[in-house]
């Protein structure tokens, strides 16, 4: 196991492993280049791990751990990720979470490549063309792996560091390890020295299943990224819970004050704060509202030109009962797949009906979001590749298909998506 500087490391869908397309994507790795190349590997196998708790639980480790290493490339560079498995019995494969990969490396069994069988092996590779806060997991029976802990950090690092750059980063990946919630693999908060006036650059990955609504006390904030995408002049926020949902990632800028310090936590993740910079415990502000990126930041002046008209346009009603979640009313197998040819724009209006949250993903794109309950956004752009919608919204996003290939689009509670709510973006 060679860990210096995280290079080189040791260890490795849904319940779509029965999908028998015969693999959709032609072997298109990403072209040819001049960019640096970044090699790992992740060898997958099945352990107990002793938690800092003192608990020992069953989990299915990359290289040893849960999450798995964090891997930390720059933009630009030619990610070779080596999987290898060696007992996970059911098969492995590795999605990458946000990146819009060539469909060939997009990880997904059953659809873009075999399971990866135990004592095999697969290559992934794959530039990392836009900086941001992504992560990795299982995607064979990703519902049972990702809960057993087939799951890490991808992060991008910007060519540059940008006008203002964080003088402390720190990365914060939150899963659900057999029902024990981890933060970096601690059952415990995290503590980050540093002092007044310096910028935090903090990473939030929701990698459970439920949302995670996240209160920052003792110091204003402003929300930089979502999914890896900057939000163009994000303001200054305060007494504002941050809802992440399963799949979706913050990027989340503060300035430590003076005398203060600063405490990220969660309700439903009680045990886990992020304690930042020193001082006294910050007043912990009641009754906050909701963050909402409908009208934050700043709109692109080349916002005033309208919206590109749709080449075709699709909705898509997320519904529940007790044993099947559905899109318009049917479950996975039967749910028509969302056809599309390379080059159109295509209006998705995602309509939650009740029930739950749910965190819709699709793969292989960055889409927009336009419109929330029928009214435009009015802020920065906002680019995702999950959308938490929850009970009684309605959104209207517009993705470019610039992504040939079969791609899976489906709610990010994992368990949602292998009740039924899953479906295929298809190019005809
Ligand atoms: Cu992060 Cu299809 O999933
Ligand atoms: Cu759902």
């Amino acid at each position: 196991h060679q860990h210096a500087s995280g290079e080189i490391m040791t260890a490795a869908g849904h319940h779509h492993n029965h999908v028998q397309q015969s693999i959709a994507c032609e072997s298109i790795v990403a072209g040819e280049t001049t960019a640096p190349t970044r090699e790992f590997e992740l060898l997958a196998a099945s352990t107990s791990l002793q938690l800092d708790n003192g608990k020992r639980v069953e989990a299915w480790t990359f290289n040893g751990g849960s999450p798995g290493p964090v891997l930390r490339v720059k933009e630009g560079d030619r990610v070779v990720v080596k999987l290898r498995n060696l007992d996970i019995k059911d098969g492995v494969t590795i999605h990458w979470h946000g990146v819009n990969v060539p469909c060939s490396q997009d990880g997904v069994a059953g659809v873009t490549q075999n399971a990866v069988a135990p004592g095999e092996q697969f290559t992934y590779t794959f530039i990392a063309s836009e900086p941001g806060t992504y992560w990795y997991h299982s995607h064979q029976m990703s519902s049972i792996q990702a809960k057993m802990g087939l799951v890490g950090s991808l992060i991008v690092e910007p060519k540059s560091a940008g006008e203002m750059p964080a003088s402390i980063e720190v990365n914060a990946f939150y899963q659900d390890l057999n029902s024990t919630q981890l933060l970096n693999g601690t059952t415990g908060g995290l503590t980050v020295e540093g002092k007044a006036g310096e910028q935090v650059k903090l990473r939030l990955t929701n990698a459970g299943n439920e949302t995670l609504h996240f209160a920052i006390d003792g110091a204003p904030f402003k929300v930089i990224a979502m999914d890896g995408h900057d939000l163009h002049e994000p303001g200054s926020l305060e007494n504002t819970l941050i809802p992440v949902g399963s799949g979706q990632r913050y990027d989340i800028l503060i300035q430590l004050p003076k005398g203060t310090k600063v405490i990220v936590h969660s309700d439903s993740m009680k045990n886990l704060p992020i304690t930042l910079g020193s001082g006294v415990e910050p007043v912990r502000a009641e009754n906050k509202g909701m963050f909402s990126f409908t009208d934050y930041g700043t709109p692109l002046l080349e916002d005033h030109s309208a919206k590109p008209t749709p080449d075709r346009s699709y909705e898509l009603i997320l519904s529940q009962s007790m044993f099947i979640k559905t899109i318009n009313g049917h479950a996975f197998h039967e749910i028509p797949p969302m056809s599309v040819r390379e080059g159109e724009y295509v209006q998705i209006t995602i309509i939650n009906e009740g029930g739950g949250d749910h965190p819709f993903h699709i793969h292989g794109h960055s889409f927009r979001v336009w419109s929330k309950n029928g009214i435009p956004l009015t802020g920065s752009p906002v680019y995702l590749d999950t959308l938490l919608t929850t009970k009684g919204e309605r959104y209207e996003i517009l993705l470019k298909a610039d992504n040939p290939g079969l791609w899976m689009a489906h709610c990010h509670n994992l368990e949602h998506s292998s009740m039924g709510m899953s479906m295929m973006l298809n190019y005809e």
